[in-house]
């Protein structure tokens, strides 16, 4: 930092943010990471079973018995384990109808996996604004946005300006927080989008009582390492919808016809679904998930605490009304105090306390830079301005 001005009103935020964190965390001995897997349960027990008994693969009790615990979890009727939740995303949109030509509105705020999912089935992301408050999609500025750019004709919403159908919105629970949905949904039923959750960082978080996926016609769920329940690498589809769970199920296998011995196929699948040895960890996983969650809620509570009253950053709390899994912790600097980000994270990091920013949004990624978009003036500043903080459960203990 050359201009000791800027220095000097610098440091006491500096200091201040610093000082928070090491009242939360204490002075680490070795690096804290940002999220890390915690087997504390039976998942050398299960996933030993399956290396005992060669159920290691494509079939076994364990896939049944996690997309039980998991539909049991969330309240959603059908839960259909895969491979990651990539693949789910990619599920999801293919049943919502999603097809090549389409758009689907996607929050520009979000990780590159929502994006590439559409952008799998030949169709464009249309990308959207966020608010502050829970960092996902801003219902209001997006009901302007379509009343702008879009009409309903029949049951189809159609962009004005490309001829495109916009097919679905997808919206994300960023952090673990859960976005606006009841606003999302009624935007949904109002303009004809099948509404689809991005529901990959909220397993655990619920919306006025109820669980985060059981919202939109479909979502999807990740167990990839950094998340709150792992499987080594994972995710899941929810729906509450019997017909698609069904099709779910189908495409993700393969789409291959019952039978002991015959291989046949009734249409392209795709090799999508969870091994019997990540499902395994995903049972033991599962088991600990209320425990890890007391403890990421009560980590929490003490960074909102030390954040209290230090000025120039606010702690990301859970929206009102909303329960969050508190997936990663965040804290959002002021206004005219964001370029001291990258100054912070530095701190941070060679403290030992792994930090990092958010995504880059989507809109600026080469892939992604010509697709249509909304203003999208909030997520910019949330771009430059959103440090997360380690957030393991364990540290919660
Ligand atoms: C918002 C969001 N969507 C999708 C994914 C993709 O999940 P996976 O890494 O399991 O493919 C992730 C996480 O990795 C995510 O954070």
């Amino acid at each position: 930092m050359n201009n000791p001005t800027a220095a000097g009103r610098a440091q006491p935020l500096l200091n201040a943010v610093l000082g928070a964190v090491q009242q939360v965390l204490g002075q680490p001995t070795t690096p804290l990471a940002l999220h890390e897997p915690e087997f504390a349960g039976r998942e050398w027990d299960y996933v030993r079973e399956c290396l005992d008994t060669g159920w290691v693969s494509s079939a076994g009790a364990y896939v049944d018995r996690f997309e039980r615990d998991l539909a049991h979890f969330t309240g959603a009727s059908h839960a259909i384990a895969t491979s990651n939740g990539t693949a789910a995303l990619h599920m999801c949109l293919l049943l919502a109808g999603v097809g090549a030509g389409d758009e689907v509105l996607v929050p520009t705020l979000t990780f590159v996996a929502t994006a590439n999912a559409v952008a799998y089935l030949g169709a464009t992301p249309h990308f959207v604004e966020c608010e502050t408050v829970s960092l996902g999609v801003d219902a209001a500025r997006l009901e302007e946005h379509l009343q702008r750019v879009a009409q309903v004709s029949g049951e189809t919403c159609v962009n004005r300006g490309t001829g495109a159908v916009i097919r679905a919105l997808v919206v994300m629970h960023v952090f673990g927080h859960p976005c606006d949905l009841d606003a999302l949904a009624a935007l949904a039923r109002r303009w004809k989008l099948v509404l689809i959750e991005d529901a990959a960082e909220s397993l655990g978080s619920s919306y006025h009582g109820r669980h985060t996926g059981n919202f939109g016609r479909l979502a999807a769920l990740s167990f990839n390492g950094n998340k709150v329940v792992t499987t080594g690498g994972g995710g899941a589809v929810l729906t509450n919808d019997a017909l698609l769970a069904r099709r779910a199920k189908h495409l993700t296998t393969t789409a291959r016809t019952a039978h002991r011995w015959s291989f046949v196929h009734d249409e392209i699948g795709y090799n999508y679904r969870l091994p019997n040895i990540n499902s395994a960890l995903g049972c033991a996983q599962l088991e600990q998930l209320p425990k890890m969650l007391l403890r990421k809620r009560a980590l929490a509570a003490r960074y909102a605490r030390a954040f209290d009253g230090v000025a120039g950053v606010r702690f990301l709390a859970e929206p009102p009304g909303t329960e969050s899994n508190y997936w990663l912790n965040a804290v959002v600097l002021d206004e005219g105090v964001e370029h001291l980000r990258d100054d912070l994270l530095q701190v941070l990091n060679d403290r030992g306390y792994g930090s990092r920013p958010v995504w880059t949004l989507m809109h600026r990624l080469p892939m992604f830079g010509s697709c249509p978009r909304m203003d999208t003036a909030v997520a910019e500043r949330m771009e430059a301005s959103v440090i997360n903080l380690p957030s393991s459960a364990k540290l919660g203990a």
